[in-house]
């Protein structure tokens, strides 16, 4: 007998969990519960094949919708292929999409300031110490030289390491902005290239009875507020770097971002099975899907040339293969790293000022993996411009408005009108 190391297939309603982590972008709301997924399908070999009826067949976020839709399903442990049926929605339907999406918009959606097209990519490990937040900052500032701007979300409450590794210390303020109720925390900048990165940590409220506030609060409440208090404004990516060893922030951001996708950081060490677990498990009940594995410490190369794996190796592929998804990455071990991180310069941006750039494969292997994200794994969302979306359902929003407003009057009218006909019937 050989040992059984296939992943058995999901179940229908993991594919819907996993579904309901996709939004549609224009509506809002994700397509789940939106009614656009009529039907989901899962083949004992790990094939899934999911219907999906769009408000209107040609309309221009379809492509968007089948990447993420693919991109999830994919990733997810178990699953061997992915089909997608296209369908398009009767009027009936239509309206019925279209009111619920409104609904959710009004009622039921956590309000957070995170642009609905940003891509939220979390940072997080099995274990502590692993270069999380080495990794957070490097990817972070590697996707804002590529001329984004990134976000850079601080989740580790405690324990915060951002402000030092990016040279920032100013402290946050806060403003009123037009349209709210209430003011907001502003994130402290720093251009990178054409890009910007916009940093929010505890670290950054130096005033301690603020800082002392928001430390007794829960970790997740915590993280609730810097997605609901900051503003946040435009962002391509928003980076997170998690805290580590728990798995309620990750549950948190499940509820508060379900778009989040994970990338996970290990060491090269073998023993790590336990821990690629963990990681697996976590992500499967938060139904975030992981994008990728990144191995930090690899392989160790003195000044003679002679490489050294301090940390073992084949930690990283092992995960990767653990959780069916891609090796992003491998990052050497590099002095230079924790250099950086003292002098608040990520490595990479040591590089991309030019300062001996060949010297840094670490800073190569984070460029590297920047570029992927950004070309291939999560690419940002496009922003489709009025034209392109004219001939959307979405734009029926404007209408089911002037629909809720009528219905509003006509039953005021109905009230106005109710003791009238009562007396006249008695
Ligand atoms: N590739 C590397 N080469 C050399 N040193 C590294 C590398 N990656 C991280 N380090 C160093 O290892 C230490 C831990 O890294 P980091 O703080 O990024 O890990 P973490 O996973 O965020 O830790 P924690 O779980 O405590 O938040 C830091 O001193 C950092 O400078
Ligand atoms: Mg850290």
């Amino acid at each position: 007998m050989h040992p059984v190391t296939t992943i058995p297939a999901p179940t229908r309603d993991d594919v819907l969990g996993v579904l309901s982590g996709v939004v549609d972008p224009e509506l809002g709301s994700d397509i789940v519960s939106l009614g656009m997924v009529p039907a989901v399908d899962v083949a004992d070999d790990g094939v899934v094949r999911v219907t999906i009826k769009l408000t209107i067949g040609g309309c221009p976020l379809r492509a968007d919708i089948k990447r993420e839709v693919e991109q999830r399903v994919g990733v997810h442990p178990g699953v061997s292929d992915v089909q997608i049926s296209w369908g398009e929605m009767t009027p009936d339907e239509r309206s019925e999409t279209m009111l619920k999406a409104r609904w959710n918009a009004r009622e039921k959606a956590p309000e957070t300031e995170v642009p609905t097209r940003t891509r939220v990519l979390a940072i997080a490990s099995g274990k502590g110490g692993v270069g999380k937040s080495s990794v957070t900052v490097n990817v972070a500032a590697a996707l804002a030289s590529r001329g984004f701007t990134v976000g850079v979300l601080d989740a580790d409450i405690w324990g915060f390491s951002v402000p030092r590794l990016l040279g920032l210390d100013a402290s946050m303020e806060a403003k009123r902005i037009p349209g709210s109720d209430r003011p907001k925390i502003m994130p402290n900048e720093r251009p990178v290239g054409d890009g910007l990165l916009k940093v929010v940590s505890t670290g950054f409220m130096i005033d301690e009875e603020t800082a002392l506030m928001w430390r007794g609060l829960m970790l997740t409440k915590a993280v609730e507020q810097f997605l609901t208090d900051v503003h946040w404004g435009d962002l391509d990516y928003l980076v997170i770097d998690m805290p580590p060893g728990t798995g309620d922030v990750q549950m948190g951001l499940a509820r508060m971002l379900p778009r989040t996708e994970l990338l996970i950081v290990t060491t090269p060490a073998l023993a790590a099975q336990k821990v690629a677990q963990r990681a697996a498990d976590m992500a499967r009940r938060s139904f975030l899907p992981v994008l990728g594995v990144i191995e930090n410490m690899s392989t160790f190369t003195c000044d003679h040339g002679v490489a050294y794996e301090l940390f073992g190796s084949g930690g990283g592929q092992a995960l990767a293969d653990a959780i069916d998804a891609p090796l992003l990455g491998q990052i050497p071990l590099e002095p230079a790293i924790g250099a950086g991180g003292d002098t608040g310069r990520p490595i990479v941006l040591a590089a991309a000022a030019g300062d001996d750039p060949d010297a840094s494969p670490a800073a190569m292997a984070f460029i590297a993996i920047a570029e992927r994200l950004a070309t291939d794994i999560a690419p940002p969302h496009e922003v489709l411009d009025d034209q392109a979306m004219a001939g959307c359902s979405a734009r029926m929003l404007d209408a089911v408005d002037v629909a809720f407003k009528k219905l509003d009057s006509d039953s005021e009218a109905v009230a106005a009108k109710a003791p009238a006909a009562q007396s006249s019937s008695s």
